[in-house]
């Protein structure tokens, strides 16, 4: 049943310019994704993977297939409805944490609500800083937080409004390795028990292992995928097996070094 599905795409195209230099960025891409899932795209630079998520995300229109979020057809909505969409329906995680430096890391979570028309719910924002273990710091400002803390706000402000789907473009990017897995756990763990759908484009297999899924994107297209195995998912907050880790490693140097037509076109 189409309502079941948290985000659809189907036959999805993305051409940037037109003529001899238009770029094909996504060639079609056909994808459902469950509520409650977590998917990782991962793919060589400039394979598509920040245009998949916008199409997906409601951010860039296709050139040509269909979006939908939550059952709700996104492809032609008129902008005011889909923005007002995006803010209700969607969250939204960046490598560069994207926080308002002026506002207190209270007010920034409450931005979505504050955008989307809504009174600010405080107890709401409460509740979504407790999650990501900033309950005690609702009233500072973004700079005098660490990094993995200002993510852990972006992500507070990425659930507050109970999403659809929230979306993270290379959320751990910007962090070191332990503050990483911080990161990722808190994702796994607003999947697994809160029954948010996680939907991450990264380069590194480590991060991507914490998903159901991987999926792997090379010149606009979805190639292969890769599933954790069900033994080892519903161990609560543990990180990935490292053969897991290595698997999804290996997949994408098999990508990186085989030959593409782009790349023979060139
Ligand atoms: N606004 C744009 N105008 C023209 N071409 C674009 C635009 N955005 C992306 N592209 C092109 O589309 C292709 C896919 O880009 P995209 O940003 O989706 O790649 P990516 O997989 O996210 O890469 P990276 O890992 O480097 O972030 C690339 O060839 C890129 O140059
Ligand atoms: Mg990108």
């Amino acid at each position: 049943m189409a309502g079941d599905w948290a985000v659809e795409l189907h036959g999805v195209r993305k051409r940037y310019g037109r003529g001899r230099t238009a770029v094909h960025a996504l060639r079609g891409i056909d994808l459902t994704l469950r509520h409650g899932s977590y998917t990782a795209v991962m793919g060589p630079s400039g394979s598509g993977k920040s245009t998949f998520l916008q199409c997906a995300a409601g951010l860039d229109r296709p050139t040509a297939g269909a979006v939908r979020l939550g059952g709700t057809e996104i492809t032609g909505m008129k902008e005011n409805k889909l923005t007002a969409l995006r803010r209700t329906r969607i969250g939204f995680v960046f490598q560069a944490f994207n926080l308002l430096p002026s506002l207190t890391v209270e007010q920034n979570v409450v931005l979505p609500m504050r955008l989307a028309g809504h009174r600010p719910d405080r107890r709401r924002a409460a509740e979504v800083l407790a999650r990501v273990g900033l309950a005690d710091q609702a009233r500072r400002r973004p700079g005098q937080l660490s990094g993995g803390q200002q993510q852990r706000v972006a992500i507070a402000r990425a659930l507050v409004t109970r999403p659809d789907v929230v979306f993270a473009d290379e959320p751990t990017g910007a962090l070191d390795t332990t503050t990483a897995s911080e990161i990722l756990t808190l994702l796994r763990r607003s999947v697994d028990t809160q029954g948010a759908t996680v939907v991450m484009v990264t380069h590194d297999p480590a991060a991507a292992a914490w998903a159901d899924r991987v999926l792997f994107l090379a010149d606009g297209e979805i190639i292969d995928h890769l599933d954790r195995d069900a033994g080892t998912h519903h161990l609560h907050g543990a990180p990935p097996a490292r053969s897991h880790v290595d698997r999804i490693a290996a997949r994408m140097t098999s990508l990186t070094t085989a030959p593409t037509c782009a790349g023979a076109a060139a």
